[in-house]
């Protein structure tokens, strides 16, 4: 039996992380398979690569940006998702192709037809089942960021408002897959609420 792909997505800060680990506790718990993972980054070559993307100083064109992404993504999903969810595990991903389209299709401006289509090569097609979205206002996503920001984070804050719109756009496009939840509640609330809507899933 093939397992269940739940990505969690959102500006920076906006508390996706937490609600993950939240989410990986409880269903272990209860006796679920689950992995947790992340892009850029999981493990080997993608740590290298997470590492350039964020801490990298000099110049970085926006297509290199995006196929750095994607090149990663092509990875973790090849090597971690796609073997976990055919085992039968539950894989709780922090960001996804959402990422790519919301930062570099709105944040910095590349097409997002062709995001799409790359986005659907690095994965083979494999789509979340379900994507939670942390909504959060620039204000406080960049306050909860704090000084000490990496390269994406330092991109400013007109940017991080066209990736807030950007998100939102997708969830409008994609209701039954994109879920939308409010980052100003409280954690448990948002925990509440995550389990809700993985409860309403099938
Ligand atoms: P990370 O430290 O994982 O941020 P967070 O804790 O907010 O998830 O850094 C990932 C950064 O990379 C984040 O600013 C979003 C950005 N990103 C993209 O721009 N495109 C992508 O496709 C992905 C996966 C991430």
């Amino acid at each position: 039996m093939d397992g269940l792909f739940i990505t969690f997505e959102g500006c920076d800060g906006c508390g996706k992380t937490t609600q993950l680990e939240l989410l990986a506790q409880y269903l272990k718990d209860k006796g679920f398979d689950v992995i947790t993972t992340r892009e850029p980054g999981a493990k080997g070559l993608g740590v290298k690569l997470r590492e350039i993307l964020l801490n990298y100083d000099g110049e970085v064109s926006s297509n290199c940006e995006s196929f750095l992404f994607l090149a990663d993504r092509a990875q973790h999903i090849d090597t971690i998702v796609k073997p976990a969810i055919s085992e039968g595990k539950i894989v709780l991903c922090d960001r996804h192709i959402d990422s790519t389209v919301a930062y570099q299709g709105y944040g910095r401006g590349l097409d997002l037809q062709q995001i799409n289509y790359l986005n659907n090569l690095a994965t083979g097609g494999l789509k979340p089942d379900l994507t939670l979205l942390f909504d959060v206002d620039t204000q406080t996503s960049m306050q909860r960021v704090g000084k000490n920001q990496d390269r994406m984070e330092s991109a400013g804050i007109a940017f991080q408002e066209k990736v807030r719109h950007g998100y939102l756009e997708l969830a409008k496009a994609e209701p039954e897959r994109i879920k939308v939840l409010d980052s100003r509640k409280t954690i448990q609330q948002l925990h509440q609420e995550v389990l809700a809507i993985f409860a309403g899933l099938n």
